[in-house]
């Protein structure tokens, strides 16, 4: 970095931590100082000591309120109203703060965005509209709006304002545990972890602050590399909230300045960590606030010998989503299973073949019998069967046996 950007830099660190503590007051009085504990499961499992900052118990289910009431609060006598182009937690952050200080708010969203968030957003009292079918399009209309009806764009990430709102999850942090050695902080356009990292960095420098972010959208990776912000090609991702082509100027930016390092994570593991939340903590996030999580039970992060805090940042997660990475969890680790085989089509072999199932306590849940499709061998039925299962152990076990009762079955997914 040149000393011209380096002193920028620190200027821009300075200004948020400065705003921070104004934010504070505001966010404190309309927003939730959310809980942070120890989990003894996620510890044990990561092997170190994890807490779990729960900002999807926040208000509107996402720390994304935080940022967006220092925002609205700043400009509230300026403007009549705000808008904002958002299918996500940003839309119902703006909303309600939009709605706590009495402005008028218009949500831009691509068509296509999904029924619960629109209805979501209109329910904190918003004017929803739908446009475009790229973020691109939707985002130009956004600002045309503005523009003609005179009110304030509210930018996701790439404001000071909003970076020292999402900032104050460090004062909580700072107050609510005693020591803590890394923060594991999900990166979108990087607000949260270039806010977090700001505060964490000016009163507790030796603090490791982390960024995750889905394989699906390396764009912080990419841009610390090229030392500059760089457009990435961009997969599709669970954790819909850090599908961000670019980094901001002004996160990268800080980011560079106060972050010690950034990590990918995959699908499966953003999956799995959802799974593990929900069945051992009883806790709904959505993968954007998995993210964390998953890099420190996926050991890209390790838990070893310190104690980590991970951001559980949103729980705005689409319900069909839910049952599918439940099914996908179970099937994981062996509680659900799918077996597929030939059967001779005589009476009574179905029956031998759900006995041996039924032994190992199996549940079966559905069955599949197929005599008609060509490629069957003669006096063959296809069989499928899906059941609960005792874990994958177990389903080995019940493979083997039907072997050795000569009927050749394997698994399928
Ligand atoms: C739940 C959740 N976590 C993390 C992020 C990333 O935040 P940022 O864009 O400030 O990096 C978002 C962004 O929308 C989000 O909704």
């Amino acid at each position: 970095m040149s000393s011209a950007s380096s002193a920028d830099a620190e200027t821009l660190v300075r200004e948020v931590v400065s705003r921070s503590r104004e934010a504070l007051e505001i966010v404190r009085k309309y927003a939730h100082k959310t809980p942070v504990e120890v989990s003894a499961t996620f510890s044990s499992m990561a092997g170190g000591k994890v807490l779990l900052k729960y900002e999807n118990l926040q208000k509107t289910g996402a720390f994304k309120v935080r940022g967006a009431l220092y925002k609205v609060y700043k400009i509230k006598d300026k403007y009549e109203g705000v808008v904002a182009a958002s299918a996500g937690n940003h839309a119902q952050g703006v909303a309600y703060a939009a709605k706590i200080f009495g402005l008028k708010a218009v949500i831009v969203m691509p068509e296509g965005a999904p029924i619960s968030k629109i209805e979501a957003t209109k329910g904190y009292g918003a004017e929803v509209i739908l446009a475009g079918r790229l973020f691109d399009e939707t985002l130009k209309v956004a600002l045309r709006i503005a523009e003609e009806r005179n009110y304030a764009f509210i930018h996701a990430f790439d404001d000071i304002d909003i970076i020292a709102g999402q900032a104050t999850i460090a004062y909580d942090l700072m107050e609510q545990v005693e020591g803590f050695d890394q923060v594991i902080v999900p990166v979108g356009g990087g607000g949260l972890i270039s806010g977090v990292g700001a505060v964490l960095k000016y009163y507790r420098p030796y603090v490791s602050v982390i960024g995750v972010e889905p394989e699906a959208a390396p764009k912080t990776l990419e841009a610390l590399k090229a030392g500059r912000p760089v457009e990435v090609q961009t997969g599709s991702t669970i954790a819909d909230g850090l599908l961000v082509k670019k980094i901001g100027n002004l996160t990268f930016k800080i980011i560079q300045r106060v972050v010690d390092g950034v990590y990918l994570v995959g699908e499966d593991e953003i999956a799995h960590a959802i799974y593990l939340l929900l069945e051992r903590g009883k806790v709904l996030a959505e993968g954007a606030g998995a993210i964390s999580l998953a890099a420190l039970l996926s050991g890209k992060i390790s838990a070893r010998n310190r104690t980590s805090i991970a951001i559980i940042s949103g729980g705005n997660i689409d319900l069909t989503h839910i049952y599918r990475i439940i099914l996908r969890g179970l099937a994981r680790e062996g509680r659900l299973a799918r077996i597929r085989g030939f059967v001779r089509d005589s009476p009574g072999q179905l029956r031998t073949v759900l006995d041996i199932i039924a032994r190992h306590r199996g549940n079966v849940i559905g069955i599949q019998h197929d005599r008609i499709d060509p490629h069957i061998p003669a006096w063959h039925a296809l069989v499928t069967i899906t059941f609960e299962a005792m874990g994958r152990e177990v389903i080995r076990k019940i493979l083997d046996e039907l072997s050795s009762a000569g009927y050749s079955f394997e698994e399928v997914s």
